[in-house]
């Protein structure tokens, strides 16, 4: 039997996307803020974990790319949440997993192939496509088909009975000796077949099927994308929602330009701080990090450290956006108010909404930023300081 707690995976991402056309390929389109190839990344890693609770983390992954797409792969992986390589593709997609098998590790046991271009695979069902796989050779994704099928040519047409007719998917999931002595075979053979099944059934591996759905589409043409789009944003249920909010203030009367929502002020002193004093942007990062329990700023960018040293904050809002990624989500919408005796703060609102909005990769109407004075209150009133609060709603990738 196949070494269970070894588990490796290959996303294969190293198409043209002829069908499909376009500048950009497919699986590099941003797809709702992410693209397909980033999407099926963090399925296999923290996106998973944080849905499920439980998911059996693969300890290898390959990702098949392009030669254009080198760094893009290995930034999938930058904070190193798993052992990874990056692999140049072939000419056919059996190529391109043939190549990424030379470069798995030897005790892997149990191999995922997974597509890039099928962002929304069931990932209930990874633990019994697992399963399957210790009894038999090989399980796959696949669902019933439903249409009723034709067979067409010049001279006639002809139904199909479309019983025990499935529609197969990725993952397929391998022990991985017989997938190595299936491509090895294939090549000796110069075969070559639609999906990796196929080449373990030819010798004579048995391969189950795990019941999956048809919203695991396979991003084929530019219909399929206007489907992907309207799954991507049919944001979970409401419960998978979270929201979080910040707070941060700052003294007036520093050095620099007072640097508000990313929008400098000219005539103004800055706000004391060790970044540029940005409360508006700390405290939206500050809301992101709390929406996802991530502790606060200052933990992840802690003020001590040189690298924050007069950092513009929109960098700390980027970055915030990556670590929300790692942990599967992604920003929804950001609410923020500004309290400041002066400067007027509302005629730069539309400004810092477009910074804001940008920064989070998000659309413009998803960001608000109010302000008010304090009623020469406080410090506030006093032109002491002013203070930022912000409320943000994120989502599972
Ligand atoms: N793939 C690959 N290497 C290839 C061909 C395909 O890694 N030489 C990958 C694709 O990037 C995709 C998956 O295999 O994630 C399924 O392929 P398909 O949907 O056919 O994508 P493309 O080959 O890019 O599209 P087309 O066939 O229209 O050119
Ligand atoms: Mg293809």
């Amino acid at each position: 039997m196949a070494n269970q707690s070894s588990i490796g995976v290959i996303i294969v991402a190293a198409g043209s996307g002829e069908r499909f056309g376009g500048d950009v390929p497919k699986q590099w389109k941003p797809l709702g803020g992410l693209s397909p190839v980033e999407r099926s990344w963090l399925s296999f890693t923290r996106g998973a974990l944080v849905k499920l609770g439980q998911f059996r983390t693969p300890s290898w992954i390959g990702v098949v790319v392009d030669e254009a797409h080198v760094a893009d792969a290995h930034a999938l992986n930058e904070a190193k949440t798993v052992a990874s390589d990056v692999i140049i593709g072939g000419a056919t997609r059996r190529q391109s997993v043939a190549n990424a098998l030379k470069s798995m590790p030897s005790d892997v046991g149990v191999v995922a192939i997974h597509d890039a271009v099928r962002p929304f695979w069931p990932q209930s069902q990874w633990d019994n496509l697992i399963a399957a796989c210790q009894g038999d050779d090989g399980a796959i994704l696949a669902v019933p088909v439903s249409d009723t099928l034709k067979n067409h040519d010049s001279s006639q047409t002809v139904t199909i009975d479309r019983r025990n007719l499935w529609m197969a998917q990725t993952p397929q999931v391998f022990r991985a000796d017989i997938l190595r002595e299936a491509h090895r075979q294939a090549e000796r053979d110069g075969i070559e077949a639609p999906d990796d099944a196929n080449l373990v059934e030819r010798v004579g591996g048995r391969v189950e099927i795990v019941p999956s759905t048809t919203l695991n589409i396979k991003i084929t043409t530019p219909d399929d994308w206007i489907l992907a789009e309207r799954i991507a944003g049919m944001t979970v249920s409401s419960a998978a929602m979270r929201v979080g909010i910040g707070y941060d203030t700052h003294r007036l009367g520093g050095e620099g330009p007072l640097v508000l929502g990313g929008v400098r002020f000219s005539d103004t002193g800055g706000l004391i701080g060790h970044s540029d004093g940005d409360a508006l942007l700390h405290a939206i990062c500050d809301a992101l990090l709390g929406a996802a329990a991530l502790g606060n700023i200052g933990q992840h960018f802690p003020p001590g450290a040189a690298r924050y040293a007069g950092v513009n904050s929109r960098i700390l809002v980027t970055e915030t956006v990556t670590i929300l990624k790692r942990a599967g989500y992604r920003p929804v919408q950001v609410d923020a108010t500004v309290l400041a005796e002066w400067p007027k703060i509302m005629p730069h609102a539309e400004e810092m909404r477009r910074i804001i909005a940008e920064d989070l990769g998000i659309g413009h109407g998803m960001v608000s930023v109010k302000a008010t004075t304090n009623e020469q209150m406080g410090f506030i009133g006093r032109g002491e300081g002013i203070a930022a609060q912000a409320i943000a709603m994120i989502a599972p990738l």
